[in-house]
């Protein structure tokens, strides 16, 4: 029985998958997941994989054995979750760990993209600080605003509680209400349409799914104040990015933070030229200790499933309760 994982995690904690009788394979070389995965398909019964790896029909139906699939991520969007429940595998991801590491990194975005902190930077290594300037690096408050979130979950929250120390009013916009977190973090419920035209910042931590796609056009662009910024660490999709570039351009926003892409990682070539805009290669969960713990946690989940015990964390339980 062969364990397949399609990249070296950090901690090396692939390398305690200990499963007596079980073969584990890591992909070391710059062939696709696709190839890799059909090469090695023998008798696979696990599979980790990065949330990079499109996990579709195809791909499923190529390994008749497959028990498991652990995402080494706490999105899913990238895996046919449907598909692979029909088929009894169980799919799992990495919640938790990696909260409040991917909350500081929505947070340095949002610094960065009021007060222009890439481009200041960039201009003073250039050389072109000539002293300092009344007008020079303008950007916008970041304390005493409003900090509009969307997707209040556990990321969600996370950043709403650090806005405590900027002295923030906090709405949000989720798809159910959370009263306790609402009393806990002082946060007010908003329809999306009130919590983008009342926002100074809109900060997005929905998972990508078939609602989410595309929740960010032009037309709700448009509702946004012009001083306002936008910081995206979910998933690139949920903003349409072609409209996003039209609204940055015609100064319906002033700014934005971007960790996620809509086609990752090919970047809007229009993007790259803004000096108003962030743009990160896809770091939110990315610190030594939480890249570390999301290893484990991978790890966990599919040895746990294999020997027959609870993965930590399982997207579709039902699976589980059809086995026991
Ligand atoms: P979570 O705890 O599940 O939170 C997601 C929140 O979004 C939940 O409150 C959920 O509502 C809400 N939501 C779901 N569908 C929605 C919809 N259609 N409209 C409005 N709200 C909706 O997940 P999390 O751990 O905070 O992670 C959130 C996402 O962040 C992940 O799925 C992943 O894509 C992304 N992420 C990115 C990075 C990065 O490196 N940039 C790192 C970590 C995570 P319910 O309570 O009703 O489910
Ligand atoms: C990162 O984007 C994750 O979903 O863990
Ligand atoms: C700025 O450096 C100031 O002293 O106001």
């Amino acid at each position: 029985m062969r364990i397949l994982v399609t990249k070296k995690l950090p901690g090396k904690w692939h390398e305690k998958i200990n499963l007596e009788g079980y073969e584990v394979i890591v992909k070391e070389t710059d062939e696709s997941t696709k190839e890799f995965i059909l090469k090695n398909r023998e008798g696979v019964v696990g599979l980790l994989c990065l949330l990079t790896d499109k996990i579709d029909k195809e791909i499923i139906d190529s390994l008749p054995n497959l028990k498991i699939i652990s995402n080494y991520a706490v999105g899913f969007d990238n895996i046919d979750v449907e598909y692979a429940t029909k088929k009894g595998i169980c799919v799992t991801n990495t919640p938790g760990v990696l909260t409040e590491t991917s909350a500081d990194l929505a947070w340095a975005l949002i610094l960065a993209a009021r007060r222009l902190i890439v481009s200041a930077d960039k201009f003073t290594r250039e050389g072109k600080f000539k002293g300092w300037e009344p007008e020079l690096f303008l950007g916008y408050d970041v304390y005493g605003k409003v900090l509009g979130i969307i997707g209040f979950g556990r990321i969600g929250q996370a950043v709403a509680r650090r806005a405590s120390g900027f002295n923030m009013k906090v709405i949000y916009y989720s798809r159910s209400r959370d009263y306790e977190a609402e009393k806990k973090l002082n946060a007010e419920y908003r329809d999306l349409d009130e919590l983008l035209k009342e926002s100074d910042i809109v900060s997005i931590h929905t998972p990508l799914n078939d609602q989410t796609y595309h929740m960010i056009t032009y037309e709700k662009l448009k509702l946004m104040k012009p001083t306002a910024t936008i910081v995206n660490t979910a998933r690139g999709k949920v903003i349409k990015e072609e409209d996003l570039v039209k609204a940055l351009k015609e100064g319906i926003i002033f700014s934005a933070g971007l960790d996620v892409f809509e086609f990752e990682p090919e970047i809007h070539p229009e993007l790259l030229k803004m000096d108003n805009v962030v743009l990160l290669p896809h770091i939110g969960s990315a610190s030594f200790e939480t890249r570390t713990k999301m290893a484990e946690m991978a790890v966990t989940n599919l040895v746990n499933f294999l020997s027959g015990k609870k993965p930590l964390s399982i997207v579709n339980p039902e699976v589980l309760e059809r086995r026991v």
